[in-house]
């Protein structure tokens, strides 16, 4: 089976990158991990992904080194990048040259809560459902298509910790889902 090569692109924790990685383990899974790019040398999911042998490159990050991200993918052939808790804007003119290939999960039912600390933007809102959106990343911050999206319930004592660790736990299985489903598409 010819499968998609995937870029990730993390700036600390690493737990959704831990999420594809494991779903791509599965030799029947569409896509496999090509490298793990990150902006932030102390990045702990970098450490995780060097120990499972996945090629990691730390990027200039102010100014981020847009040029080197866009060799890097093209060096390893990838077909999907996709951001994991990666906490820079990419410009336009980066995303023009991976058009339709770039996507960003985020802790929230978009198009409610875009931007920073979304799960505590919820809580002050008072919603009694929130959850996690896989999307395409276009220049206007959180507002690309949505590709697949996961439901949480708000629950009467939550903490921003506890309902970021409840959605944490959704934005992985979804995540997987959403790849997926671009890997089986784009075979079509
Ligand atoms: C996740 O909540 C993701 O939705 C947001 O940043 C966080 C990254 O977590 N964009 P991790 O690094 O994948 O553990």
């Amino acid at each position: 089976m010819k499968k998609i090569k995937l870029g990730i692109l993390i700036s600390d924790r690493g737990s959704n990158m831990q999420a594809l990685m494991k779903a791509c383990q599965d030799y029947s899974f569409p896509a496999e991990m090509a490298c793990v790019i990150s902006n932030n040398n102390k990045a702990a999911g970098l450490k995780v992904a060097e120990q499972a042998g996945m090629p990691t490159f730390i990027v200039k990050n102010k100014p981020l080194d847009v040029d080197k991200i866009h060799e890097i993918l093209v060096q390893y052939k990838v077909n999907l990048v996709c951001l994991a808790g990666f906490m820079r804007i990419l410009k336009a003119d980066f995303l023009s040259k991976w058009h339709g290939k770039v996507i960003n999960i985020h802790p929230s039912l978009l198009p409610s809560f875009k931007g920073l600390n979304a799960q505590e933007q919820a809580l002050k809102a008072g919603v009694k459902i929130t959850g996690c959106t896989v999307h395409y990343v276009t220049p206007e911050v959180d507002s690309g298509t949505i590709i697949a999206q996961a439901a949480v319930p708000v629950l009467p004592n939550d903490t921003i910790h506890s309902l970021s660790e409840r959605i944490l736990t959704e934005e992985h299985k979804c995540y997987v889902k959403a790849v997926k489903l671009i890997a089986i598409l784009s075979k079509n």
